[in-house]
């Protein structure tokens, strides 16, 4: 699943250009304007009254840029970040060690914090709350328990559903956003910044065309657009064009819609064996071979979000579209379901 080149998720080679791409400052942040405005707004507040920034929660798709807006959270404060990840924290010594060592009002970023350990997401209580340390000495009646005070310091963490967070984790965040797929006049921007970046020249045609299939996330975008400057650069005279964009996205297997096999196997699947639906996401993952998971965090909300699935309290139903999408007409409706 990793492989694929429209995977959301980060590939091998993404890491060395994401340093570059990245963008660091909030005026350098495209898109997501309502979460942008209410971070500057809380940014400045804090800086105004020499606080920690609140504890934020980012929640969204892979791609979207959570670790992004983390680094760039830090900059905007003027501080560093110290990044971490929750399968990473094996024992609540490291973490322990990672939150006494920070300065004041310097950014903790823990990625993927749902997937924390329950004994070591405990130390984060006292230490997002009381800015301390509940360390227990000892075992047994002659156990007790030392406070270790804190810096004020702000836990950033990053997930991809909000909802796999413990309630009284969730609930020590005082600053929550959701990340969104961005518009394709967004990844436009986004596409044209990195190819900018990457000093290669790029049409208007050939940015709308490598946006169109992008999925709405900034991630997937430059990886296609790092694909069709290979391209470009073999095939042609380096230069990226409508008609470049088109031939090399087309060798390159990517559809009209940025849909992959695993998409259109879903969709497919849901069509044939379940007859459009509705069906439970469980069923879908065992027909398709694929993790609950990522059917749930990956595939799924892209497809919802272009208009080809539905979620219904039921379970999952292909609408017109996707019938449409395979040259199919849509069964009708009116048999009593709906
Ligand atoms: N708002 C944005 N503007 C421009 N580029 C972005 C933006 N958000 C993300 N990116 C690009 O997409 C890549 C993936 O973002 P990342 O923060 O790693 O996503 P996530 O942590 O949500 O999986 C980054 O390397 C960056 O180049
Ligand atoms: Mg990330």
């Amino acid at each position: 699943m990793n492989d694929r080149l429209v995977a959301a998720g980060s590939v091998d080679d993404d890491a060395q250009y994401d340093a570059g791409l990245r963008p660091r400052s909030l005026a350098e942040y495209i898109g997501q304007d309502r979460v942008r405005d209410n971070l500057e707004v809380s940014i400045a507040a804090a800086r105004g009254r020499k606080e920690a920034l609140d504890h934020v929660l980012l929640y969204g798709p892979p791609g979207l840029g959570k670790t992004t807006l983390a680094y760039v959270v830090g900059n905007e404060l003027g501080v560093a970040v110290r990044a971490t990840a929750g399968p990473v924290i094996e024992r609540a010594g490291d973490l322990a060690a990672m939150l006494t060592n920070l300065q004041q009002h310097e950014v903790l970023f823990i990625d993927e914090i749902h997937r924390l350990a329950p004994a070591i997401e405990e130390i984060l209580y006292p230490a997002m709350e009381d800015y301390e340390l509940d360390i227990v000495i000892g075992q047994g009646p002659s156990a007790r328990s030392v406070k270790v005070p804190l810096q004020k310091f702000t836990l950033i963490g990053a997930t991809t559903r909000a909802g796999l967070l413990t309630a009284p984790l969730r609930a020590r965040f005082g600053i929550v956003h959701r990340l969104d797929f961005y518009t394709e006049a967004d990844i436009e921007v986004i596409v044209r910044r990195s190819a900018r970046i990457l000093a290669v020249p790029i049409d208007d045609e050939a940015a709308v065309e490598v946006s169109r299939r992008s999925r709405g996330t900034p991630r997937i975008a430059n990886r296609l657009l790092r694909r069709v400057r290979d391209f470009a650069q073999v095939r042609a005279d380096g230069r990226i064009t409508g008609g470049v964009a088109r031939d090399a996205l087309k060798l390159l297997e990517v559809d009209d819609h940025g849909f992959d096999e695993v998409d259109r196997k879903l969709l497919r699947t849901i069509i044939d064996k379940f007859s459009g639906g509705p069906v439970g996401v469980n069923s879908i993952a065992a027909a398709i071979n694929e993790e609950k998971d990522a059917i749930e965090d990956i595939y799924e909300p892209f497809l919802i979000q272009a208009g080809f699935l539905d979620r219904t309290p039921r379970g999952r139903v292909a609408t017109a579209r996707a019938y449409e999408y395979f040259g199919l007409t849509a069964p009708g409706r009116d048999s009593g379901l709906w």
